[in-house]
């Protein structure tokens, strides 16, 4: 399976930190934030990784990250957004590079503490429809919020004022091809994005969404609050992984 790492947007909930630079550049501990999206996916398996960027600092990640031999990776692949679309947008770019088949997208501002692997392995088995991962959090009117029925969801609220439960859709997705054909039927949300909602909602109304819950912590960092939460999780897990005499070499 490939992977997607979206990296566009302007970042203005961290503005003045985004004046100068893409969010996905900024610093979480010790490395920049897009760092961690790609572990996560490598971690998992996947070797063809696209990442989307956008506006005036895109071509910053190519000097960064160059063809991806920090991560073991032979090669990557970049794409453009113009303008700030959304997240649904930026994932239409990526049609190409899928080329039929299946993708595991990961929003870049998205980190975990453990792996994605046994998820990307099961949708592989199967790579029909689509896959979410959710996550009990506290603050779930922050997040795409999963109405859940016995085992199944039946629907999700992007930032809901009352949320009908305390699961939020983290920023890892898996989808079969016809996500394009989805994408490409969106109409533009009130803050005039498509909404990477509206696509899941699509594959639940066709009766195709599977999820899982994620182990380990999970956060965004497009706050501030979840910048400096990031990077204080990041670092506790760093040290705690020097600590243990027997680990494997921190990441
Ligand atoms: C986006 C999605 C939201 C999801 C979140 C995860 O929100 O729209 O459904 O829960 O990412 O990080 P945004 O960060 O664009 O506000």
């Amino acid at each position: 399976m490939k992977g997607v790492v979206l990296a566009g947007g302007t970042g203005s909930r961290l503005y003045p930190l985004t004046k100068i630079t893409n969010k996905h550049l900024l610093p979480i501990y010790d490395k920049p934030m897009i760092y961690y999206p790609i572990m996560a996916l490598v971690d998992a398996g996947i070797r063809d990784i696209m990442i989307v960027t956008g506006g005036r600092n895109s071509g910053d990640f190519l000097r960064l990250l160059a063809n991806g031999k920090e991560f073991g990776l032979k090669h990557l692949d970049y794409t453009y957004q113009e303008g700030e679309g959304g997240i649904a947008e930026a994932l239409s770019l990526t049609e190409h590079f899928a080329d039929g088949g299946p993708i595991c997208v990961m929003l870049g501002d998205n980190i975990i503490e453990g792996s994605i692997r046994e998820a990307v392995e099961e949708f592989q088995r199967h790579p029909v429809g689509a896959k979410i991962l959710l996550k009990e959090v506290e603050d779930a009117q922050r997040f795409g919020v999963a109405e859940i029925e016995g085992d199944r969801i039946v629907g999700i609220e992007e930032k809901p004022r009352r949320p009908k439960s305390n699961y939020a859709v983290t920023g890892i997705y898996m989808y079969d091809s016809t996500v394009y054909e989805k994408i490409s039927r969106l109409v533009p949300s009130e803050r005039g994005e498509l909404e990477i909602t509206d696509v899941n909602n699509a594959y639940i109304r066709e009766g195709k969404m599977r999820f899982a819950f994620l182990e380990g912590w999970w956060t965004d960092a497009g706050t501030f609050d979840s910048l400096l939460r990031a990077t204080n999780l990041v670092a506790a897990k760093r040290k705690a992984a020097s600590a243990r005499p027997e680990a494997a070499p921190a990441r």
